[in-house]
């Protein structure tokens, strides 16, 4: 089959575009409106563009009102967000904070997760959180889209501190992502958890190269 995108002439009970990106990683970010009320909310258009210095992208769709989200403002009123990694464990909370509540509801309190002060910018990270980014608003890129919630503003955000529980690190010395348990989103009302991985390096890369695909910096 093959369909239009704007014509949407797919014939499936439900769109299929967003079950073609998967996994996607979840940021589960928490902001500060400038009068200080916590926000917390799931985002799963998100991604890593870079890394020395890391950058990150998050695409925050309009409210069904055709309204930015809490999320979106407050990014763009204060500056500063936080990408929190959300678990399997986690999954009832995180679910919990994507109901479009009021603006000034305080999603940690709805979620039942507990605020961890963070380093550099204001708004708290979660605790229970195995990760989190501390980030710092770089640019929003706004997308026109059709209908109240096409239209989207695409955030970039310096990463300035990272955090990383000391359990979740192996004896190897990386991240031991099948502990953590990472959540991530399929299309529909689907989900997934990162539950194995494998090595895999590439044969005949310079040494640089291979540093570059490790994410360290270049020395
Ligand atoms: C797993 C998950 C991923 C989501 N990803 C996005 C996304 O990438 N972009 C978006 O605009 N909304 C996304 N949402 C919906 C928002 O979380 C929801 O609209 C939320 O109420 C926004 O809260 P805020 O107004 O406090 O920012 C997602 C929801 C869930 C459950």
């Amino acid at each position: 089959m093959n369909y239009d995108p704007v014509l949407d002439n797919h014939g499936l009970p439900m769109g299929p575009f967003k079950s073609i990106s998967v996994p996607r990683p979840i940021a589960w970010v928490s902001t500060m409106s400038k009068d200080g009320k916590s926000n917390l909310a799931p985002y799963s258009q998100y991604m890593n563009l870079t890394f020395d210095p890391p950058y990150v992208m998050l695409s925050i769709n309009q409210t069904t009102e055709g309204v930015r989200k809490d999320t979106c403002n407050n990014i763009e009123q204060t500056g500063e967000f936080v990408i929190n990694m959300p678990t399997y464990e986690l999954r009832e909370a995180l679910n919990r904070t994507a109901t479009q509540f009021p603006p000034g509801v305080d999603e940690f309190i709805e979620a039942g997760v507990t605020k961890a002060p963070s380093i550099k910018v204001k708004p708290y990270r979660v605790e229970e959180s195995p990760i989190q980014l501390e980030c710092i608003h770089h640019q929003t890129l706004r997308l026109p889209g059709a209908g109240a919630q096409g239209t989207c503003d695409v955030i970039i955000g310096k990463v300035v501190m990272i955090h990383i529980k000391d359990e979740v690190i192996g004896e190897n010395g990386q991240i031991d992502i099948v502990k953590i348990r990472p959540l991530a989103r399929l299309g529909y009302w689907n989900y997934t958890s990162v539950t194995d991985s494998f090595e895999m390096v590439i044969p005949n890369a310079n040494k640089e190269l291979l540093v570059g695909l490790q994410g360290a910096k270049q020395k």
